[in-house]
């Protein structure tokens, strides 16, 4: 799919970029987590693809599960409200999780995971995502593992959706707000 394709769309991350990143991103991770085997639990479904690409490059014995989660409906704006979808197949007493998500924006979704997996006696919880929109922030949550801080714009592409589209464009771009 060309950018010709898409005239909606304005590139704001290549897909060249993306991955420069998300490789620094796993060798950060392999440096911080070096000799131990971290849990990396993948928000369902917009992180998948940065999941996927993440978990390639990093050096280490990691597991995996998935958790699904909704917090916005088919519309571009938040209704503030997370439901717990598909819970994870394991326990994470005593793990070291990692939190894989698409992107942060008013910080919901993240502050109900953190307190949750805090609950449930997880040894350390941390998260990587792979977009960070700060401005539209209304619960205060530490990303440790940012791909790129974006301006509060709405995005799609590499798992981002606009009602279930555009998940498998290779590069994040914006979505023309006329549409
Ligand atoms: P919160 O507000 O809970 O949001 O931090 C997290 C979830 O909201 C979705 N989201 C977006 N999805 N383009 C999208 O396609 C965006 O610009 C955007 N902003 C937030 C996303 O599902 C994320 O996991
Ligand atoms: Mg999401």
């Amino acid at each position: 799919m060309s950018e010709f394709d898409q005239p909606q769309l304005s590139v704001l991350f290549t897909a060249e970029q993306i991955q420069a990143r998300i490789r620094a991103l796993g060798a950060a991770i392999t440096a911080d987590y070096a000799g131990r085997s971290p849990l990396l639990v993948v928000v369902l479904k917009g992180a998948v693809p940065f999941a996927a690409d993440l978990v390639r490059t990093i050096d280490l014995a990691v597991t995996m599960d998935f958790i699904a989660v909704s917090s916005y409906g088919a519309s571009t704006k938040s209704s503030g409200e997370v439901r717990l979808l598909k819970d994870l197949d394991a326990s994470l007493r005593e793990q070291e999780v990692i939190i894989v998500e698409d992107i942060v924006d008013t910080g919901l979704t993240l502050s109900y995971l953190l307190d949750m997996f805090r609950r449930r006696g997880a040894a350390s919880v941390r998260v990587a995502a792979l977009l960070d929109k700060p401005e539209r922030r209304q619960r205060e949550v530490h990303v440790t593992y940012v791909g790129f801080t974006i301006p509060n714009e709405f995005v799609v592409g590499f798992g981002l959706d606009y009602a279930e589209r555009y998940r498998n464009l290779p590069y994040v771009a914006i979505l023309n707000p006329s549409l």
